[in-house]
């Protein structure tokens, strides 16, 4: 979160009121902070309004695609164009599930879990086009793969490619428990054979909207979310978002910096009991 940003939306927002509007708003920040409401204030202060702080992000563009150097590539096979579950069923049928067979996923799951969730359904130029909407166009959802138990992939930590549709092995390892962890030690997580994270590059959506990029975010991750959960309806997968856990030590485990990329979810997956 750029809180040189929210600073300059909050500055801009006190600029444009008139004399007695502005003690009366200074009045309320000074109650606000007092009760330790930063959230109230985010709100006012990134409303889009005439004039507003919307005109000028100083934010450079980072690009589409974050690309790593990895370990190893695991190529994904072709999704599947259809899962036999029409939408509705996958609405109504959706839940959070939260207990897991033993048995490893197998990458074909796997494969039409992330493309559904966050691949590539075309191109407008070179404007890639996502299977999930985003403001602006934007795209700022990157999805990575903590796995464990997956048939002919290596236990590790992957970062998504939606370029070819492939996983990058950024690291060996057992993560399920740690993720456990970071998630306040919530049990279900370590017993999943793998878990997505969710992150959004932040400075993709602030080079144009500046401060309210931090609603924007949440509300495009949100429907990459939501998009995994049909997918694993749709396959008879078990899955579940979680929201609550340490930002810091979950943006150490993914070499993020909790700024310019921060992390919004975790869903583990697995098959179901
Ligand atoms: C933003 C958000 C955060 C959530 N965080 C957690 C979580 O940390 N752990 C968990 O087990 N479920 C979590 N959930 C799942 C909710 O508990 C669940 O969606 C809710 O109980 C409704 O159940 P349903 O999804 O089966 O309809 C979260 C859901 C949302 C939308």
């Amino acid at each position: 979160m750029h809180i040189d940003h929210v600073c300059r939306a909050i500055w801009s927002f006190i600029t444009r009121l008139s004399e007695g509007a502005r003690r009366l708003f200074l009045r309320g920040v000074a109650e606000l902070v007092k009760r330790n409401d930063v959230a109230a204030l985010y709100h006012y202060a990134t409303m889009i309004e005439e004039h507003a702080y919307m005109d000028s992000p100083d934010v450079a563009w980072p690009g589409f695609f974050k690309q790593y150097d990895c370990l190893d590539h695991v190529e994904l096979p072709k999704p599947p164009e259809q899962s036999g579950v029409d939408v509705f069923s996958a609405i109504r049928l959706r839940r959070s599930r939260r207990s897991y067979s033993s048995e490893p996923l197998d990458l074909h799951e796997v494969s039409a879990v992330l493309y559904h969730a966050a691949g590539i359904r075309g191109w407008d130029g070179d404007w890639p086009l996502r299977v999930y909407p985003s403001a602006g166009g934007l795209q700022p959802v990157e999805v990575y793969l903590a796995a464990d138990r997956i048939d002919g992939v290596e236990r590790g930590l992957y970062h998504y490619n939606p370029l070819n549709h492939s996983l990058c092995l950024l690291r060996n390892g057992r993560y399920m428990d740690t993720l456990s962890a970071i998630a306040l030690g919530q049990d279900h997580v370590a017993k999943a054979p793998a878990a997505l994270v969710m992150t959004a590059v932040y400075s993709r959506t602030a080079s144009k909207y500046a401060a309210r990029s931090y609603r924007y975010v949440h509300l495009d991750a949100g429907t990459v979310v939501q998009n995994v959960y049909l997918a694993a309806e749709a396959m008879g997968l078990a899955t579940v978002v979680v929201g609550a856990f340490y930002d810091e030590e979950l943006c150490r485990l993914l070499g993020i910096d909790c700024y310019n990329e921060i992390p919004v979810a975790i869903m583990p997956i697995g098959k179901r009991l």
